[in-house]
């Protein structure tokens, strides 16, 4: 095959990053979160996102879900600009951020609210459906406040899943969660990433989390936000966080992290 077919043939980016900076103006003075960052991300990658505090990845998964806007350079999502929120790129957060007065249903039902041409009796087959793909199809009428952390999380992730978006943006979402619950979600994550064919941006402090999760993994350093590495991570799915093999990816990602950033090393995990 000829270079020019192979070209025409590739598989269009889901996902184009084009030199972005942006700034905020603080109390403190102007903050550089971001400073032309350039990242292109195909279709049904898994993309981790890796740094200290401050280095703008939430920034930047804002700006990708369409809450914030680059002061310069520029996002096109499937060749378009990014103008705001839409149910094709779906956030979610490291706090759950589940309507305390809705019951689990009603926070997936909640998620449908951007998917236009359903009727009431759709909406609530299509929540129950993700509801069971995470597990939480008993829960259905629970109250928020009696669920655990890790069923919240599952709830958040039924309503980020629940208008079918291709690109799914996960802002450090396991990280608050006990190792156990954690390596269950690591294998859900990775079931529904393969079975579903989701694009995924995954932020996350924790190296070995990037790892066991990532097609790649970029590494960020802080003040200005800058891409600093990019690994490419090439073991076999479903992947153990637990791995020898991993464990030596992890490693050599950490050592690059020190290299970049050894006055902000605390709190990054290997
Ligand atoms: N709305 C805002 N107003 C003012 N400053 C902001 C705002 N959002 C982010 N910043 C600043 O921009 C920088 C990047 O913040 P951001 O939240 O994107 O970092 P982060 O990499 O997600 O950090 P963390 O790992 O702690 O979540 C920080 O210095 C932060 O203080
Ligand atoms: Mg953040």
């Amino acid at each position: 095959m000829s270079i020019d077919t192979e070209l025409i043939n590739a598989p269009p980016e889901k996902l184009v990053i084009d030199k972005v900076s942006k700034h905020f103006d603080t109390s403190q003075g102007r903050v550089t979160a971001l400073e032309s960052v350039s990242l292109s991300v195909r279709e049904g990658e898994f993309v981790c996102l890796v740094g200290p505090s401050g280095c703008g990845k939430s920034t930047l998964l804002n700006m990708i879900a369409g809450l914030e806007m680059p002061d310069s350079g520029q996002i096109l999502a499937d060749g378009q600009p990014i103008r705001g929120p839409g149910s094709e790129r779906m956030m979610m957060f490291q706090e759950s951020a589940l309507f305390p007065w809705l019951d689990v249903l009603g926070n997936v039902l909640f998620g449908l609210r951007l998917k236009p041409g359903l009727g009431d009796a759709e909406r609530r087959d299509v929540a129950r459906f993700y509801l069971k793909l995470v597990g939480l199809e008993k829960f259905t009428h629970s109250n928020v406040h009696e669920l655990s952390g890790g069923m919240k999380q599952r709830v958040a992730l039924a309503r980020a899943l629940a208008p079918n978006p291709r690109l799914l943006l996960m802002d450090e979402p396991f990280a608050a969660l006990d190792a156990m619950t954690r390596e269950q979600l690591y294998r859900d994550i990775q079931d529904i990433w393969t079975q579903r064919k989701k694009t995924i941006l995954f932020v996350t402090h924790n190296v070995r989390e990037a790892v066991c999760l990532g097609d790649r993994v970029v590494l960020f350093s802080p003040h200005p936000g800058r891409i600093q590495e990019r690994f490419d991570i090439a073991l076999p799915r479903h992947r153990d966080i637990n791995s020898v093999d991993l464990a030596s990816y992890a490693t050599e990602i950490t050592k690059a992290l020190k290299r970049h950033l050894r006055p902000q090393m605390e709190d990054i995990a290997e």
